[in-house]
């Protein structure tokens, strides 16, 4: 969000306010004066106003996770275990999930606290692709490449699933990547075909890989590469 528009939704101040504030010179952004309002701020940027600290400002925090199957990708479930149960973590109910998975599906599930990365990791106008290793019950023929690329018309949305890429390896199995993430949308696409999926597991989210070495319901935290490909 832009620094003045941060100032603004504080109760104490308004526009005006804000503006004679940075041109004044009295706001500090991680430590250096700003006086443009248009400067981008975040969660975790630490913003003071002269010597009164307005937020403090957290370290940004980025973990990848395997998901196991039968555990939710939510912060929190009446029933079920979710996957911030399987954080050890300190303050880890401030973190969000990047890109869900339904229950029954496993595979790479990001995490952070950085909603302005997690956003560009999963918003379709990034064109960043995410990969799925989809298993099924019938078999899998060339006309469902032909039919995902064209678009499916989900009627519930009423919207049609932008070009999606099929690479199909064997009978039963197939890769498919996709550019958005619409409810169940992998399953609802091979629902077309009355070809149930029996397994669906994310491989990667456009840069970055699920790391062979996480076992389901492992995590790591991700390395600066992995954050700054994103
Ligand atoms: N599509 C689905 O059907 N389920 C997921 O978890 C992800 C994509």
């Amino acid at each position: 969000m832009r620094l003045d528009r941060f100032l603004s939704n504080l109760p104490r101040f308004n526009r005006a306010d804000a503006r004679l504030l940075l041109a004044a010179g009295r706001l500090r952004v991680d430590g250096e004066t700003v006086r443009d309002g248009r400067h981008e701020v975040r969660e975790f940027s630490r913003i003071e106003l002269d010597d009164e600290l307005l937020q403090t400002g957290k370290p940004a925090r980025y973990f990848m996770l395997n998901k196991p199957a039968g555990v939710v990708s939510a912060t929190e479930h009446p029933e079920h275990r979710t996957v911030l149960d399987l954080l050890d973590e300190p303050g880890k109910h401030e973190l969000h999930i990047g890109g869900r998975l339904d229950l029954t599906t496993t595979g790479l599930l990001v995490i952070t606290n950085d909603g302005l990365w997690s956003r560009r990791l999963t918003e379709p106008r990034s064109r960043l692709g995410k990969v799925y290793r989809v298993t099924t019950e019938q078999p899998i023929t060339p006309e469902y490449a032909e039919v995902f690329a064209r678009g499916l018309y989900f009627a519930y949305e009423n919207l049609t699933t932008l070009p999606a890429e099929l690479e199909i390896l064997s009978s039963h199995e197939a890769l498919l990547t996709l550019h958005e993430g619409r409810y169940h949308q992998v399953k609802r696409m091979f629902g077309h075909f009355q070809n149930k999926v029996t397994g669906l597991h994310r491989e990667r989210m456009g840069p970055l890989v699920l790391d062979p070495a996480l076992a389901p319901g492992q995590y790591r935290a991700l390395n600066s590469a992995e954050i700054a490909q994103v």
